[in-house]
């Protein structure tokens, strides 16, 4: 089934709310692709799905800690127990990031993986997965198009 959904944002709120209607609706097991240039809002967007899961703040960018796992105090009532928030941008290498863990948190029954800069390490992408692509309207700093695609 290939799905696709297209939204516009003009506000960081807005994108995190649209994060927020996105987390509802998940089920465990997804890897979700997060692409578009540095400061598009993918770790915006991330922060309204956090805060839908139940996440617990304080919800940084991994880019300097490559993955932060956040443990879910209340599993979703579809069985989300854990949440991989991962950063590849600073990996030059694809396997570096499978020696951290990256297949075994896409392997995870009960858990969603979150991943920006998938770019760096698109061998090791799985094809059933979502891709969120964020982008910079021009003339405008803060307006944002979204595009969800469900392959
Ligand atoms: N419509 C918008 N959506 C998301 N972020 C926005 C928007 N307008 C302005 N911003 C700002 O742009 C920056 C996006 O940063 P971030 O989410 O960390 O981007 P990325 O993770 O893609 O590098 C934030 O400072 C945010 O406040
Ligand atoms: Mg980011």
């Amino acid at each position: 089934m290939l799905e696709e959904k297209r939204y516009f944002s003009e506000t960081a709120e807005e994108t995190r709310l649209l994060g927020r209607d996105f987390g509802n609706t998940l089920s465990p097991g997804t890897l979700i692709c997060f692409r578009g240039d540095l400061g598009a809002g993918k770790t915006t967007f991330i922060q309204g799905m956090l805060a839908v899961l139940g996440a617990r703040p304080p919800f940084v960018s991994p880019t300097f800690i490559l993955m932060k796992e956040y443990d879910l105090d209340t599993p979703t009532a579809n069985g989300i127990r854990r949440v991989y928030h991962a950063d590849a941008y600073r990996m030059e290498r694809a396997e570096d990031f499978e020696k951290i863990g990256f297949t075994e948190w896409c392997a995870d029954p009960e858990g969603i993986v979150l991943l920006e800069w998938p770019e760096r390490i698109e061998a090791l992408l799985s094809n059933t997965r979502i891709d969120i692509t964020l982008s910079l309207k021009t003339g405008s700093d803060t307006h944002r198009e979204i595009r969800i695609d469900k392959k």
